[in-house]
Order: structure tokens, then sequence, then C-alpha cells
């Protein structure tokens, strides 16, 4: 999301907060399941109907029709004027692509993100796909996007910081000669769509809010092959590289336990990392 964060209202699932970050107990993390599920579910349906000649705005109608047939809610639809379902982000986009008549290439990387609310929670995810052979540079992007998301919420426990997530971050993806974007954020989530707290995918040791059982927010890195400059294009939405090398994102929703975190968006078919499959299948 972008630099902003929206407050929450009050509702009988939050059973506290930390200033204006809401916490929530066993009916939030039981409703979020549920979304997040089903948002997974609908990123692995289109990861099958991704291939050369597909257009975008195809697997956008295939996933409003998976939101309508499963009484889901699509949360990207009238959201500040956004009129789809997905935002697809191919190659040099960042994020917020919008489907249209682009057809798939064999060796495009695709972003396909989701949010779908079910019963009033919102479950937010995203994830890479290749389409077709990937050049080898396209592959280890995607891997280690992939690795600074699973390290980011390897921070994600109770006693540790929001900065700590962004560090564990950057400094995997810095370490592979790859970059992160600054200028979109991870975010609260559960009852609305973008809440408090921000998670940056950088940052400092210790920096930021401590972590309480209860939070629910995603992480989202996007990492660049080049520089982390990024610009937004004319039509207000589509995120680009500015060196226009290639950038990637996935994106969970968690919420902090006890003794760690729980990710809402775990993919029910095992298909969150397309890089897994292209190792085996060469
Ligand atoms: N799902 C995006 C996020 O992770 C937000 C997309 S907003 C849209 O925060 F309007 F571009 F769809
Ligand atoms: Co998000
Ligand atoms: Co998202």
């Amino acid at each position: 999301m972008k630099q902003e964060a929206k407050r929450n209202s009050a509702h009988p699932s939050i059973v506290g907060n930390v200033g204006d970050i809401p916490l929530y107990g066993e009916e939030g993390f039981e409703g979020m399941r549920r979304a997040g599920r089903l948002g997974a579910l609908a990123l692995d349906m289109l990861v099958g109907a991704v291939k050369p000649g597909v257009t975008t705005l195809a697997l956008d109608q295939l996933a409003f029709e998976f939101a309508n047939d499963h009484g889901a809610t699509p949360a990207n639809v009238g959201y500040h004027g956004f009129l789809h379902t997905l935002c697809t982000s191919i190659n040099h986009v960042v994020c917020h692509g919008i489907p249209a008549e682009r057809e798939l290439r064999e060796g495009d990387i695709l972003n396909i993100d989701i949010t779908l609310i079910v019963d009033g929670w919102y479950g937010d995810t995203s994830r890479m796909c290749a389409v077709g052979a990937i050049s080898r540079k396209a592959e280890r992007l995607i891997g280690v996007t992939y690795e600074s998301l699973a390290r980011g919420i390897a921070a994600a426990r109770p006693g540790s910081t929001t900065g700590d997530i962004g560090v564990a971050i950057q400094t995997y993806a810095e370490g592979e000669r790859m970059s992160v974007v600054r200028d979109f954020v991870g975010h609260g989530v559960g009852r609305v769509y973008h809440d408090a707290p921000q998670i940056f995918h950088f940052g400092k040791p210790g920096e930021g809010v401590e972590l309480r059982p209860g939070m629910i927010f995603t992480i989202e890195p996007m990492i660049n092959l080049g520089k982390p400059g990024v610009k937004v294009l004319a039509d207000g939405w589509t995120a680009v590289t500015r060196d226009r090398s290639l950038s990637a994102q996935c994106e969970h929703s968690i919420g902090i336990t006890e003794t760690g975190c729980e990710i809402f968006t775990l993919s029910p078919g095992g298909l969150f990392n397309p890089t897994v499959r292209l190792a085996a299948a060469s």
C-alpha cells in the first residue's frame, strides 16, 4: 500500500490496542484464517491459468467470478477508484499494475495481488508467477523475494519490532545484490484494508513498534534487480522501476501469536513459491 493508514473503527473483535494498532483475539484470527485461505485458494486457481497468450484482464475476470462463487467481496474493486479485482504487475512493474488486454508472453514474470473480504475480514496476499520458461536472473529475483518475505516473517514475534522485520528483509536482499523498494509498505489488516501499523521492508534493529500478540498485518516486500527507485505512471496506479529493471513482490497476511506468528494466506496447494517448481522442472 501507499504510506497512509486508515484508522480502524471499534469492533467487538478488537480486544485491545497499542496506540492506534488494534489487537485481535480468537474471533479475529478465525476470521482472518477464512479470508486468507480463500485469497490463497484464488491465487492457486489463477496460477494454473497463467500461460502465454492469456491476458491479465482474463485473469481478473476469473478472479472476480471466483469471489462471487465463494460469497466473497473483492476489496480492490472501487478502492480509491480502482476498478479491478486483481493487481497484475508484469516484469518492471513494481505493484498496482492494472489488468488489461496485454497478453502474457513466455519469459514474463507476473505478480498477482488479491484481497478478498469474507464476513468483513480482509485477506490480502500476492505472489509471483513465471510465464513459461524465464531467465535465470528473473528466477533468482523471484527466489530472493520469496526468501525476503520468509525472513521478515521469521522476525515477526512478540518482543521484536516492526523495524526488526525490515532489517531481516533488507539485510538479506541487499546481501544478494538486489534492492528494496522504499515507497510502499506492509500494513495492518483485519476489519479494514489498510490499518496501522506500517511495516517497512527496510530499517534498523529495534526501530518502530514492539510487536504484541493479536497484531495483524501484511508483509509484502518489493525487490528490484536494479536500483530501488520507482515512479507511478500517468494512470495514477502502475508503479514501475525508474531504471526499468525487473521487480518482484510477495505478500502474506499474518497475525502475531504468543510464540511467533500465524500465516493466514498460505497456499493450500503449496504453490506460493514458483521457483520450487521451476527447479523441479529443470
Ligand atoms: N493489495 C494491495 C496491498 O497489498 C493494495 C492494492 S490497492 C489497489 O496493499 F487499489 F491497487 F488494488
Ligand atoms: Co497489502
Ligand atoms: Co496486496
